[in-house]
């Protein structure tokens, strides 16, 4: 195990990450958490996160100086660096200027953390404040034109500090360095997997939830699904999903979700069925933010209503993954969109506590969670699919006739990327039912029907995207499926915006 402290700097997870990439389990753990708990964890490294403090400023969290002496491995990186130097005697400045991006590196290679790395490389960076001269029995092992002390040590205390991110894809060495700390001088084997993780959840989710009942709302996406799948692993029966299925979903979704919960996994699945509700309330509605509104509320009524006949739950299981932790963690952010979240947090269920068993990870560990777990790999890869549904990838208002012609050339779409071998490669496809109807013609009638839209994004955060280069074969042959296996579209076209300025939806 190794502790990621944190000092409050927005990479902490992405830290965690990275050693679990090098397969070594780590865990984030906040910075007030008592020594002598972390200590009894028995973790063979700690490592001090970034943070937007300032070390001998007011109210900065420091940490008892008694964890130096610990005898385990600490590397401080940013903040965790000042913190190190600052409790160790050493000093801290600020600096002329604030030192942010690409920056050219120097280390010694003869200092453990930085075996077999490259002399000059470059390093990311972000602070405002530096280590001026590090502690008396400390050595500076990195430096840069305007950051003195990039990196210092002491090798016998095992204790390491870098000014820079070794976290993050900039530092194109620092995955070199960080594997260094844990091999090398924390002595970490590299023989931790993700069905450990879900071994460990399991048991600990056992524990915790005892002879008590649990609820879930699943979507049949990737997240819910792993979530409640530990969950049934932890406690079978007790867990309760609730799958509402308001008839927006993809060709077959429905029918999959079942199948692999309900009967191979014989899951407690109560599949609601309510399409007509969802359908009569969203008649004649064409503003997207209304559709959403209205598809929100009509879940969580449904939701609370099949809740209402299980009774009081003890547990609610959300699958908040990490990057949501993170956006809703930005208060400041302008709403483009107000992305409802069916299977989001319904107010008036009678629950007495949350679980959330993937908050610290990030969406390609939760894929590769749901593998561990044995969940069919065509639920694990699925691409993202909005809570919202088909309702905001038919443009206008929405009628059932239009989704199922959606449903038809969207899987269509996806079918062909399949057998061409390229969905690894793209972030999001999907089709879009525009709201035109054009003139074409099919054999010797004219014909007026509706334009499909073809949509493939390539991106890794969804927050900005470029449009994918499918091969123009490739999209002849999708183009000329649809015109000839799907009833009512004559046009196909494909869009070529990135986002910004669009959005990945077309709503
Ligand atoms: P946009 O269209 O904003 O989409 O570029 C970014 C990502 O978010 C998904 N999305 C949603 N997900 N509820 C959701 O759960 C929503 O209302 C919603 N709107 C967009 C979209 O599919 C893409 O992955």
């Amino acid at each position: 195990l190794i502790i990621v402290l944190d000092f409050g700097g927005q990479y902490n997870q992405l830290i965690a990450r990275r050693v679990r990439e090098v397969n070594v389990y780590a865990e984030v753990l906040s910075y007030e958490t008592p020594i002598e708990e972390i200590i009894a964890r028995n973790p063979k490294g700690i490592i001090f996160t970034g943070g937007p403090s300032v070390v001998f400023e007011e109210n900065a969290p420091l940490i008892d100086k008694a964890i130096f002496d610990a005898g385990i491995p600490i590397l401080g990186i940013c903040y965790g660096s000042q913190l190190m130097g600052y409790l160790l005697g050493g000093s801290v400045a600020r600096a002329d200027s604030r030192e942010y991006g690409k920056t050219d590196l120097t280390v010694d290679k003869s200092d453990p953390l930085f075996e077999g790395v490259d002399v000059s490389s470059v390093a990311w960076m972000s602070h405002t404040y530096y280590v001026s001269s590090p502690p008396s029995d400390f050595r500076i092992t990195a430096s840069t034109d305007t950051c003195p002390v990039a990196g210092m040590s002491n090798e016998s205390k095992k204790l390491y500090a870098v000014q820079f991110h070794p976290e993050v894809n900039h530092t194109p060495e620092g995955t070199k360095m960080l594997k260094n700390f844990l091999v090398n001088i924390c002595g970490c084997s590299q023989d931790w997997i993700m069905s450990d993780f879900a071994k460990d959840q399991i048991k600990l989710l056992k524990e915790k939830i005892g002879d008590k009942k649990v609820l879930c709302a699943l979507s049949g996406g990737v997240d819910s699904s792993v979530a409640a799948m530990l969950i049934h692993k932890a406690v079978g029966k007790q867990l309760t999903c609730i799958f509402v299925d308001h008839g927006l979903l993809r060709k077959d979704e429905g029918d999959d979700v079942e199948k692999v919960f309900g009967e191979e996994f014989d899951m407690n699945l109560i599949r609601v069925n309510c399409e007509k509700q969802f359908l009569n309330k969203l008649a004649g509605v064409s503003d997207p933010e209304t559709k959403r509104k209205i598809i929100g509320e009509e879940f969580i009524r449904v939701f609370e209503a099949e809740a209402k006949k299980i009774g009081v739950v003890d547990f609610l299981v959300q699958g908040t993954i990490y990057p949501d932790v993170i956006e809703s963690g930005t208060k400041d952010a302008a709403v483009i969109k107000s992305h409802h979240n069916v299977g989001g947090l319904p107010e008036h269920v009678d629950f007495k506590e949350i679980i959330e068993p993937l908050r610290d990870l990030f969406k390609d560990e939760v894929r590769n969670v749901g593998r561990a777990v044995g969940i069919p790999e065509f639920l694990v890869s699925r691409q993202p699919f909005p809570g919202p549904g088909l309702a905001i990838r038919v443009i206008g208002d929405i009628t059932k006739e239009k989704l199922d012609i959606l449903r038809e050339a969207d899987y269509i779409f996806r079918e062909e990327v399949k057998a061409a071998g390229i969905s690894k490669g793209l972030g999001q496809y999907f089709a879009v039912l525009t709201n035109l109807k054009s003139v074409g013609v099919m054999g010797d009638e004219r014909t007026y029907d509706y334009t499909v839209a073809l949509r493939s994004v390539d991106t890794s955060d969804f927050m900005t995207a470029d449009w994918s280069r499918i091969p123009h074969e490739i999209l002849a042959k999708v183009s000329n499926r649809i015109v000839n296996e799907v009833n009512h579209v004559n046009r196909i076209c494909y869009d070529i915006t990135s986002k910004p300025p669009a959005t990945i939806e077309w709503e």
